[in-house]
């Protein structure tokens, strides 16, 4: 018995040590040589440090296609996939690679939901500069992040919506994978980011998947063409791996919406839902859902499908669907009347411009980078967070401020010297000139779908385009 260990443990290193090899020289793997890591790396045969050091091979040496694909299937294959094909229904889902003030999901499931498809989202928590839905989800007070799956089964065929935590048994090697890049200087590897993201979508079910890939300073994808590589490398895998994937660029130089935090965002999200709200939020959640809708089948063109998501907000139906959302998961519906009922934070400060002048650019880094000091983020995966403080922003780019007038509302703590802090980053977050920003950067820069359907064909995004002027590095 120990013999047998042994040699297999021996004759797998070895293996692995020629993978490792391989890569060091950018050699193509084999599916086989994939799989043989992948399952190591789960059932603990490979250590830490043969999987990091190959990871730094591959980071530096790329993985194709077929690689990255066969990546993503190891990691689907090393848990379970939720198995919506049982379940009757069009399924879509949608992802973001994160960015600040991002509160899309609150709103695309229930308005998703309203208008004919199904949607079972599995959403993360914050980490780093980024906020997660459960966390912001778990602001209203009761609401239950962690349903069963027959929990979840049960609620999709009544409402056809759901939003829980990630399971650990949706791609688990993906979460062992992460960790080590996190700590080994690999996350910013176009292939890996793309098996990590997708491994996660397709162990989800869903037959269409929207992908809202942000860019600029406070996204994972800074550049254009990083963003444009990351998006086509997902559909590859997608179209190989049978899933109807379309991508969006989106901008993310400044925050999306006027509220970054945990309580502040879900009640933004709520005003959205109810036909109000900020025009960049609604216009990208009604593009979102156009793309879905149209990329499942269920309407021709992308504006039919926008004036079905638009009438759906206006007329409050997505909102009915929000609140058996939040009924049939246990949370207390009666915020949505009543955003008071949210956790408070302890004061609200406001802050002076320091001068009067045209907002020329909100550093979204530097606002999350506030927003996490006064507690709404995390520092590692347990840390405790504040949901009731955050920031609301009263000027976006483009609009002219006097100086001494409230820039933004601070949804602060008790503790004086963290919201001296705070404050004096927010206001390092704001370019204020005294002309007028030049130029018009779109909302969205990119769409690419299966169906026949453009970005120009969005007519929620022209509605923005007269009124708002975002300045960008693009
Ligand atoms: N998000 C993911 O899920 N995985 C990555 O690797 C990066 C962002």
């Amino acid at each position: 018995m120990v013999a047998s260990n042994s040699s297999s443990s021996a004759s797998s290193s070895s293996s692995t040590r020629q993978i490792i090899n391989d890569k060091r020289w950018a050699r193509k793997h084999t599916e086989a040589d994939i799989r043989h890591l992948i399952e190591g790396l789960q059932n603990g045969a490979i250590p830490d440090y043969q999987i990091s050091a190959w990871l730094m091979a591959a980071c530096i040496n790329g993985l194709d296609i077929d690689e990255t694909t066969w990546l993503t299937q190891a990691l689907v294959d090393s848990g379970t996939v939720l198995d919506l094909e049982s379940q009757s229904g069009a399924f879509v889902d949608k992802h973001s690679t994160g960015g600040v003030g991002d509160k899309a999901t609150l709103i695309l499931v229930p308005l998703l939901a309203s208008c004919g498809v199904k949607i079972a989202k599995l959403s993360g928590r914050a980490l780093g500069f980024t906020g997660g839905t459960i966390d912001k989800l778990e602001a209203i007070p009761g609401f239950n992040v962690a349903l069963s799956q027959e929990a979840m089964f049960a609620q999709l065929k009544t409402i056809g919506c759901a939003i829980s935590g990630q399971t650990r048994t949706l791609a688990p090697a993906d979460g062992r994978l992460y960790a080590l890049r996190d700590v080994t200087g690999t996350v910013e590897s176009i292939p890996l980011i793309a098996a990590s993201v997708m491994s996660k979508k397709i162990a989800a079910g869903a037959a269409t998947i929207v992908l809202d890939i942000k860019v600029g300073r406070g996204a994972f994808m800074k550049t254009p063409d990083a963003a444009r590589q990351l998006a086509s490398t997902c559909r590859a895998i997608g179209e190989r791996l049978g899933k109807t994937i379309a991508t969006v660029i989106s901008n993310m130089d400044s925050p999306l919406g006027l509220a970054i935090g945990n309580s502040v965002e879900v009640a933004e999200a709520i005003e959205v839902l109810q036909g109000e709200g900020p025009a960049d939020v609604r216009a990208l959640c009604i593009a979102l859902g156009a793309i879905a809708l149209v990329e499942s089948g269920q309407y021709e063109t992308l504006s039919l499908a926008e004036t079905a998501l638009m009438a759906s907000l206006d007329s409050g139906k997505a909102l009915k669907t929000f609140k058996a959302l939040i009924d049939a998961q246990g949370g207390d519906s009666e915020v949505l009347q009543d955003a008071s009922l949210l956790p408070q934070p302890d004061r609200i400060k406001m802050l002076p411009a320091p001068e009067a002048g045209y907002v020329n650019g909100i550093d979204p880094l530097k606002i999350a980078e506030a927003v996490n000091l006064l507690g709404a983020g995390r520092k590692t995966r347990e840390s405790p967070i504040d949901l009731g403080v955050g920031v609301v922003l009263r000027y976006k780019i483009g609009e002219y401020i006097e100086a001494g007038d409230a820039l933004l509302e601070v949804y602060a703590t008790d503790d004086f010297e963290k919201n001296a802090q705070a404050m004096a980053l927010l206001l390092e977050a704001y370019k204020i000139k005294p002309e007028k920003p030049e130029g018009h950067v779109p909302l969205i820069h990119e769409l690419c779908m299966n169906r026949p359907g453009h970005l120009a064909d969005l007519i929620s995004l022209k509605a923005i385009e007269a009124t708002d002027t975002i300045s960008s590095v693009l």
